[in-house]
């Protein structure tokens, strides 16, 4: 981070701080944060199915899309220089069992709109998230045994997982799961098995967060899940624990870190740029974006000015790009 100097200005009425922030041109020459399109990670709801889409109702103008309709999305994600598309598949209950083996199948509907989106629109990147959620009976991240989400299980399943994503044309691997040792197991596995050049953005601060609630509906896991996930996302109060995490992540070859959510845990993502200077991603949840959609909707709120206003804040605090559900309707306006 730069220092200030000290003493950092004149006096009044030598220094005035308003002369910069008298008219657009000056307020824009002296502006020290952007926002643009490249910034931008969009996340996009797959179901099966063709030519449909099914509204999400805790998220206006979100929609869960059939693959083919998830290729469209890519072309107009590439079309506004949006660099990057990250797929989250809605699963039907009846693929859902306690190994949740849906999850390495080549063919699941994950994978197939990987490799329809990378057959279209190569030039995109595509992410994946990397947990068990959508196969689970339980709806937990991890395989659970007597109760327990057990950890080592779950790590041999999410790096098949992660394989098959990388088999599938994935440019970027998410993991979201927040079990220790899983970076370093799908870094190996990936250097062993010619998938050197797969990216890892590893979720490496993801708290137990009431914000994931919509997210939830709209892949089908909240009627799933047992209990909450606190026994591996973090604890809301902890701040140091996220650098370790992220420590650990990157020693483990990470390339990407993120932190999630975005706006209550801005401090995170400063204190995690500062600290490891590493690529720093930050997602703003399904829960952010409902509130300000909500208030919006309320005529509560001006929901554009709200939408940038959220998205220059990631900026500010250190982020290189940000998840957001807003991404094609930011990134229309920015390239307006
Ligand atoms: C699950 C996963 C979640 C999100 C991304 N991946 C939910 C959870 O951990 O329960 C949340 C995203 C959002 O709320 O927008 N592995």
């Amino acid at each position: 981070m730069s220092q200030i100097p000290s003493p950092i200005v004149a006096p009044t009425p030598l220094t005035r701080l308003r002369r910069l922030r008298r008219t657009q041109a000056l307020r824009d020459l002296a502006q020290e944060n952007t926002l643009t399109p490249h910034d931008l990670i969009w996340p996009v709801f797959v179901t099966e199915g063709s030519n449909e889409r099914t509204p999400v109702p805790s998220m206006p103008d979100v929609e869960r899309l059939t693959i083919d309709l998830v290729v469209d999305a890519a072309k107009r994600a590439r079309d506004l220089s949006i660099p990057a598309i990250c797929i989250f598949p809605y699963t039907d209950p009846s693929l859902k069992t306690e190994l949740c083996e849906e999850a390495w199948n080549p063919d699941n509907l994950s994978n197939r709109a990987v490799k329809a989106i990378k057959d279209a629109v190569p030039e995109i990147a595509v992410m994946t998230d990397v947990a068990l959620d959508p196969y689970n009976a339980n709806g937990h991240d991890g395989i659970v045994r007597d109760g327990i989400i057990v950890n080592d299980e779950t790590v041999e399943a999410l790096t098949k997982m992660a394989l098959a994503q990388a088999a599938a044309g994935a440019d970027i691997l998410g993991p979201s799961d927040m079990m220790d040792g899983r970076i370093k197991s799908m870094r190996e596995a990936l250097e062993q098995t010619g998938f050197q050049d797969v990216a890892i953005l590893s979720y490496a601060a993801k708290y137990a967060s009431a914000f994931y609630g919509p997210f939830r509906d709209a892949v089908g896991a909240s009627g799933a899940l047992v209990g909450d996930k606190k026994t591996y996302q973090m604890n809301p109060g902890n701040s140091d624990e996220a650098l370790r995490l992220v420590a650990r992540d990157l020693s483990e070859g990470a390339d990407m870190v993120m932190v999630k959510p975005g706006l209550p845990y801005l401090d995170i993502c400063r204190r995690v740029k500062d600290q490891f200077g590493a690529p720093t991603y930050a997602y703003q949840v399904s829960g952010e974006y409902a509130m300000i959609m909500a208030a919006a909707q309320n005529g509560w709120l001006d929901g554009d000015a709200t939408m940038l206003e959220s998205l220059i804040a990631f900026k500010r605090a250190g982020c290189d790009g940000i998840l957001t559900y807003f991404a094609p309707r930011v990134a229309e306006q920015l390239n307006h």
